[in-house]
């Protein structure tokens, strides 16, 4: 055997271990965000939440519930159920937040908003979901 097989050995056994075990795995993954969106920021500053309440209100309370709980009055027939925006956005970046709602989610009565919402509504939109409690 060569010496650094031992090694690789090892390493091979931490990594089958760590997948086993370990650390608990999050009970949601998320997909990667795709290159044209990865990394954006917002470019709004603080007063960006209360212009976006009013988009939320119209658009997206109705399944994703008044405190994005995913509870709306349209959510209980949806397959899979709308998401709990508090869980998403505790998970995630805004680039993540930004792209989703801009695209939305193939499979999922998640339409994206981009051809409803301009890009400075969907920021005060993502701005809106972190203030959720
Ligand atoms: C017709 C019902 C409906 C409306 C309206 C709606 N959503 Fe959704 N939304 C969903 C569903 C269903 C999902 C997918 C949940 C899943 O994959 O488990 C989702 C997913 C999401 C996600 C991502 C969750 C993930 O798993 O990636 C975000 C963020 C989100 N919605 C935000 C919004 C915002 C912001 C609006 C308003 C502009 C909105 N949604 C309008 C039903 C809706």
């Amino acid at each position: 055997m060569k010496p650094y097989s031992f090694f690789i050995m090892a390493l091979l056994l931490t990594l089958i271990l760590s997948a086993c075990g370990g650390t608990p795995t999050p009970a949601v993954s998320f997909a990667p965000v795709p290159p044209e969106f990865a990394g954006k920021t917002s470019p709004l500053g603080a007063d960006a939440a209360d212009a976006g309440a009013l988009n939320y209100a119209t658009y997206c309370e109705s399944c994703h519930g008044a405190s994005g709980l995913g509870d709306g009055p349209a959510a209980a027939a949806l397959n899979p159920p709308a998401a709990n925006l508090l869980t998403v956005a505790s998970q995630v970046e805004d680039d993540y937040l930004f792209w989703r709602i801009s695209e939305g989610k193939m499979g999922t009565a998640m339409v994206g908003w981009g051809s409803v919402l301009n890009e400075e509504q969907i920021w005060q939109v993502v701005a809106y979901i972190r203030t959720l409690k």
